[in-house]
């Protein structure tokens, strides 16, 4: 495996493997890597032959008083993790080399409907971030395929619309969300977490379920069913930011006709913003 820090690197070893007719299977990720991040590995490696995984903690994601500055950096234990594997290119660059000259405020990239609820709603500015990112590292690794994890729901659902819209040739996969033995789905941010918090932070999975299964047995009281939810969360410790019942494909709420449902759930717990989701068909 090797490891490039720029753009002009990263397309040397592109180019030499799509001269050679190999497929280019594409991972993005802000690096501290988990076994969530490595199934995705995986998936890209079923439908591609060379595989690159994307490692940046990008800026322009995150809001004023977000963890930028303490989102964990830890690229040696993630190339060992990608070198075990199977990925054969590592592109971890510095903020200059994405955004030479500062060059993030010359553009928006904004994916309008299913960027504005849920996570959209709390985090301003976040989904532009990701799309901006995201069409930036789709120009620069121009993949064949791209593996992104049904964990961030909503993300996946702005990543397909943004490769639509803007015409990138790309066949985006989501691959299901990766979870401790308890149901706390595996996420970077759960290292700021104690173990009794992560004992704790498995009522927003169980929760997701207790609602999905009463929602397959007929109960159609949404607003009860999220009033519920969140009050078990809360029970536990956890503010809750939001608990939310929509439709999959437009993350528009769900009413008494939608048949493929999502339910998102975003909460706190001291510091740490924790996210998740499932979905179902009824
Ligand atoms: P990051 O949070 O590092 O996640 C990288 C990818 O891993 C995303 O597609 C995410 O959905 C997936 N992922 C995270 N936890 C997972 C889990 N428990 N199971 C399965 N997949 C999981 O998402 C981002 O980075 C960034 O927004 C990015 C797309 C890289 C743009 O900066």
């Amino acid at each position: 495996m090797k490891t490039v820090h720029t753009v002009k690197e990263l397309r040397e070893f592109i180019s030499a493997e799509k001269k050679a007719g190999r497929k280019v299977g594409f991972v993005p990720t802000m690096g501290n890597l988990h076994s969530g991040h490595i199934s995705l590995v995986d998936q890209a490696k079923q439908h591609a032959d060379f595989i690159v995984c994307s490692i940046f903690v990008n800026p322009t994601q995150f809001g004023v008083g977000e963890d930028f500055d303490r989102y964990p950096r830890t690229l040696e234990e993630d190339s060992a993790k990608l070198a075990a594997a199977g990925c054969d290119l590592v592109f971890a660059p510095d903020v200059d080399e994405v955004y030479p000259e500062q060059s993030q405020a010359w553009v928006k990239v904004s994916v309008n409907d299913v960027s504005e609820n849920h996570c959209g709603a709390s985090r301003a500015g976040h989904f532009d971030g990701v799309g901006l990112v995201v069409s930036k590292l789709f120009n620069m690794v121009q993949p064949d395929v791209a593996v992104f994890g049904k964990k961030d729901f909503q993300q996946l659902a702005v990543i397909r619309r943004l490769t639509i819209a803007l015409n990138f040739p790309i066949e985006i996969i989501g691959a299901e969300t990766v979870r401790e033995d308890n149901g706390l789905a595996k996420s970077s941010r759960n290292g700021y977490l104690s173990e009794q918090d992560k004992q704790d932070a498995a009522v927003i999975y169980k929760q997701l379920n207790q609602v999905m299964a009463d929602i397959k047995e007929g109960n159609k009281d949404f607003e009860q069913l999220v009033k519920q939810a969140e009050a078990q969360l809360t029970e536990k410790g956890l503010q809750p930011e939001y608990f939310n019942i929509a439709d999959q494909d437009t993350l528009k709420p769900a009413d008494d006709n939608t048949k493929k449902l999502v339910i998102l759930a975003a909460a706190k717990l001291g510091t740490t913003r924790l996210i998740d989701n499932i979905d179902f068909e009824i």
